[in-house]
């Protein structure tokens, strides 16, 4: 099954995609570097992301005036699509560091397209959570196709990982909107772990500061490179892909521009993370393992 029919998405909408030579749009597969390799020596790999930049930042846009929003409206989409998972809470959230020893501060949205189905009457009700959830979908969908097109090159070696990703009636990734507070925070915008899920997608991010290694003494700076996504092992990969060559990435987030402390100016990114369907997720004990500051 082709991966667009696997969408839907029939009637592609061309205009949102860069004319790079990066996907083909009759198959919807990416033409990409050989990921594994990427993954064993650098514990990640940049992978072709053709969506225009203009989606993304109209996506931030409206994820930044649903942040005014009031308390109770933000609050209001809140359930699970995987009950197992850290990530599979849908909405809103909002996290101080002083809240929780391994939290940072920071504010995100976790956007899965059953919102749509769940919440029909309130997102026609409410225009700047409508114009969000609208701006989030392209975004999701082309996370899914990376995803897929990353996944069905393993296939050979790792027999129906794709069937245990994806074939499931509400596919466990969220799309996540995130910004952090620069004002309350030091060295760490991040602190390191690994990601709870199996598969983590970082999409975009407003300034560089995202570090991946294997362990605390390799971590080293990642750049986006253009019309690229950088995709990263999690904690619960070996669910799926039972091997020794691979690691998770671990990784965190630093401010590398130190005047900007204390400004009233917010880091954003924007992050997928899928799962495989019913695994129990890794304690935090093991995803923030190697950081000895809270351990
Ligand atoms: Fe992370």
């Amino acid at each position: 099954m082709s991966i667009l029919k696997n969408l839907g998405l029939k009637n592609l909408k061309r205009q949102l995609y860069n004319d790079a030579s990066i996907l083909d749009l009759k198959t919807g597969s990416l033409i990409m570097n050989d990921v594994y390799a990427d993954l064993k020596q650098q514990f990640y790999a940049q992978v072709p992301w053709p969506l225009k930049s203009a989606v993304l930042n109209e996506a931030i846009k409206a994820f930044f005036n649903f942040l005014d929003l009031p308390l109770d409206i933000k609050n209001h989409i809140d359930y699970s699509i995987a009950p197992l998972h850290r990530r599979g809470s849908i909405g809103y959230k909002r996290r101080e560091s002083d809240e929780h020893i391994y939290n940072d501060n920071k504010d995100f949205f976790h956007y899965h397209p059953s919102i749509f189905e769940r919440y029909p009457d309130f997102i026609k009700s409410q225009p700047v959570i409508e114009e969000f959830l609208n701006q989030a979908k392209p975004i999701w969908e082309q996370a899914y196709q990376t995803f897929y097109s990353i996944l069905s090159k393993f296939e050979a070696d790792f027999p129906k990982l794709c069937d245990k990703v994806f074939n499931i009636k509400d596919v466990h990734m969220a799309l996540r909107f995130l910004k952090y507070d620069w004002q309350n925070s030091g060295h760490y915008l991040a602190k390191p772990h690994f990601d709870a899920g199996s598969f983590t997608l970082a999409i975009a991010e407003s300034t560089p500061g995202l570090r991946i290694g294997s362990k605390p003494d390799d971590l080293k700076l990642v750049s986006h490179s253009d019309e690229h996504a950088i995709f990263m092992l999690s904690s619960n990969f070996k669910k799926v892909i039972a091997t020794e060559e691979l690691h998770a990435g671990w990784h965190d987030v630093i401010q590398l521009d130190k005047s900007l402390i204390g400004q009233p100016f917010a880091r954003w990114a924007v992050v997928a993370f899928l799962e495989v369907a019913n695994v129990e997720a890794q304690p935090r004990s093991m995803t923030h393992k190697f950081y000895q500051g809270v351990l």
